[in-house]
This record gives structure tokens, C-alpha cells and sequence, in this order.
């Protein structure tokens, strides 16, 4: 029977120095998935292999792991597809990126729930249960922006090679933030405000650099960028100045006023003198490559016919609505109230037509 080779990460910290890799070789079975074939090999070679566990059904999270570089669900990834997939006889299986191993191919899940329980990661109503003793009810088309999201299983995958958590630990991650989303967007949530006060605090919703990586690793399709971008656009409507509105605001003012970007005195007008003073090295070193004008402290110049550039920005601000509109959806946001110009009844409404009738 053809054979494979799985190299596994292991870690024992009562009589390891370091972590090492301990390989052992299987049959190819048809169907077999890295769950089970870290079971033959716990079961035929080396009892003391220990992994995580419970639904074998891609439901729980609790598998996930980084199998040849990347996070995903050992019970969903099949042995023979990921030979075929990386043109290779061996599978390698280390615990998600991230965090801290705790022995083999379990970590410590301490500092995930940590971070889940600052953004109150349940159900908190806005109004008391329907008195004929149902469930909390919800129009479709307000579940459609939460569907996606209420999948997520919590299973990290998204965590393990975010870069942004890679050079900050305390930032919250997609995981987190993607279940912040999950409750701040359910239409029957009362806590809307003080989930999104928990994002926004320590530049939570900044830290994002923007790599996907957390959306193409999620094994359930929860979108956890999108999430951020959506959490974002639902703190700028509530009327929270985030820095990325201050940012952008900046921008606008500068191409109206001169129809370029006054790089020197950004950092002060975004972050005050405290901020200028901190970013004043890197001033100072992109002013001597030239990037920047020492002109610009003063003000600096407007470009040459600044009145076209002001009939274009004037002709962008009427449009303003529509781009509100499109710029999210462009991002895969369906994210405007369309139940304004709808024309059937919404739920409430037909659940009343029906009571009254
Ligand atoms: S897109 Fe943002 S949150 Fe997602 S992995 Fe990259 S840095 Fe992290
Ligand atoms: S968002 Fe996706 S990858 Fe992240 S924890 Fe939820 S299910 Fe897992
Ligand atoms: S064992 Fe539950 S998701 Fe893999």
C-alpha cells in the first residue's frame, strides 16, 4: 500500500527543551483526513501525540490546525487532496500561528477568550421576549447581513497568520472582531453602541493591514475582513469619529484647498502635536529623500488650475449618496437599507396583517 509521511509538531514543555518534529508514516487511505490519520497515528504508533477535538465534522473548531503552512480544519482537508494539492509525500501539522503551544498540537485558548469576552460575544435583546412566548423574530433581509457571519465556529483559523496580530498581540483579530460584527449588525441586538465602543478602543479597528488572509483561511466563509470594513462603515454612521474618518476628512479638505496632500502637517492635524512629535524622524528622513516639501509647513503650493480640481470634487459631492452606496457593495457589502424602497410588506408588518386577521 502506498505510504505518506506525517511530520508532526511536538512539545511536551515538562521534558523538552524546545519544540521538535516527530514523523510517521501511514497508508494512503481513500477519505482519510489529517484528523484521522493523527488518530492511526496515535492509536498504531505514539499514544502520546495529543491534539485537539470533538465533532469530526468541520462544526466545533476545535481541529484547527496548521497543516503544510496554513490554518484550517483537520477534520475537513483530506490526506490525499493536500498530497496532490502541495505535489509532496509528506503532511506537516503544527498548531495554529499566533498563539502559545501548550503541549503537541494544542495551545493555550486562554488568550482567545479573553479577547472574545471584551466584545460581549452573545445575544443582549433591545426589547423584552414577544409576549406570545417565541422566539426573537427577524425580518430576512436584516438575518442576510449577519447570515454569513453567525457561522463562524470560533475555530482561530483566521487568527493564525494575521499579520497585524503578529506585531501586536493585544489587537483584538478577526476572529473577535468578526463576532463583534456578528451581534452589532443583528437587528433585535440592544448593545450595538457598546460593541462598537469595545472595537473602537485602543485603534482596534486600525490595526488591520489589510492582507486578506483571515477571509481566505475561514473553513466557513465568514468574510472576517469584510467584517472589520463593515464594522467600520456601521462606526462612521453612528457618528464615532475613527481615525480612518479623520484621515479621510484630512484628504478631502486638502484637495479642495490645493488640490494635493500636505504630507508634513498630516500627522499633527490627525494626531495633535504629541503624535507630530513622534512621527518628526520619519519626516525629517523622507524630507531628505525628497519625498516631502519643506514648503509644506508653510502651507505650501496649490497645483495649477485648483478651479477644475474643485468642479470635479464639487461634481463627486452631489454624487455623494451614490458612492456611499456603491463603495461598500463594490467590497461585497450589502450593507443599505433596500426595505425603503421595497415594495412587499416586511416581517413585522405581515406578522401583525396575520394577528389582526
Ligand atoms: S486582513 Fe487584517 S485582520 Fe485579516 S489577517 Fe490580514 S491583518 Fe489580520
Ligand atoms: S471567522 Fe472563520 S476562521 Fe475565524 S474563527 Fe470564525 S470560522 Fe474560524
Ligand atoms: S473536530 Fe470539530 S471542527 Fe474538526
Amino acid at each position: 500500500m502506498e505510504k505518506f509521511k506525517l511530520k508532526v509538531f511536538r512539545y511536551d514543555p515538562t521534558k523538552d527543551p524546545e519544540p521538535y518534529y516527530k514523523t510517521y508514516e501511514l497508508p494512503i487511505e481513500k477519505g482519510m483526513t489529517v484528523l484521522s490519520a493523527l488518530f492511526k497515528a496515535k492509536e498504531e504508533q505514539d499514544p502520546s501525540i495529543s491534539f485537539r477535538y470533538n465533532c469530526r465534522a468541520a462544526i466545533c473548531g476545535s481541529c484547527a490546525m496548521r497543516i503544510n503552512g496554513h490554518a484550517t480544519l483537520a477534520c475537513k482537508v483530506q490526506i490525499t487532496h493536500l498530497l496532490e494539492k502541495y505535489n509532496t509525500d509528506t503532511i506537516v501539522v503544527e498548531p495554529i500561528g499566533n498563539v502559545k503551544p501548550l503541549k503537541d498540537l494544542i495551545y493555550d485558548m486562554d488568550w482567545l477568550v479573553d479577547k472574545l469576552k471584551k466584545v460581549k460575544p452573545w445575544f443582549i435583546p433591545k426589547e423584552p421576549p414577544p409576549p406570545d412566548g417565541k422566539e426573537y423574530r427577524q425580518d430576512p433581509y436584516d438575518h442576510h447581513k449577519i447570515d454569513f457571519a453567525s457561522d463562524c465556529i470560533l475555530c482561530a483559523s483566521c487568527m493564525s497568520d494575521c499579520n497585524a496580530l503578529k506585531v501586536n498581540k493585544d489587537y483584538l483579530g478577526p476572529m473577535v472582531l468578526a463576532k463583534a460584527y456578528r451581534f452589532a449588525a443583528d437587528s433585535r441586538d440592544g448593545a450595538k453602541r457598546d460593541r462598537l465602543e469595545a472595537v473602537l478602543k485602543d485603534l482596534n479597528l486600525e490595526w488591520c493591514v489589510r492582507c486578506w488572509e483571515c477571509t481566505t483561511r475561514c473553513p466557513k466563509e465568514v468574510q472576517p475582513y469584510e467584517n472589520i470594513i463593515r464594522l467600520r462603515i456601521m462606526a462612521a454612521e453612528e457618528g464615532y469619529k475613527t481615525p480612518g474618518e479623520i484621515h479621510a476628512e484630512i484628504f478631502e479638505k486638502d484637495i479642495y484647498k490645493r488640490g494635493l496632500l500636505n504630507e508634513m502637517l498630516l500627522p499633527m492635524r490627525q494626531e495633535g502635536v504629541i503624535g507630530a512629535v513622534k512621527r518628526a524622524p520619519f519626516g525629517i528622513r523622507m524630507m531628505l529623500k525628497g519625498k516631502v516639501n519643506f514648503a509644506d509647513f508653510l502651507g505650501g503650493h496649490k497645483v495649477k488650475r485648483i478651479e477644475e480640481v474643485r468642479k470635479i470634487y464639487e461634481k463627486a459631492k452631489e454624487k455623494k449618496k451614490y458612492v456611499k452606496i456603491k463603495l461598500p457593495q463594490i467590497m461585497g457589502v450589502v450593507y443599505e437599507d433596500k426595505r425603503k424602497n421595497r415594495k412587499r410588506a416586511n416581517f413585522t408588518e405581515k406578522l401583525n396583517e396575520t394577528a389582526n386577521k
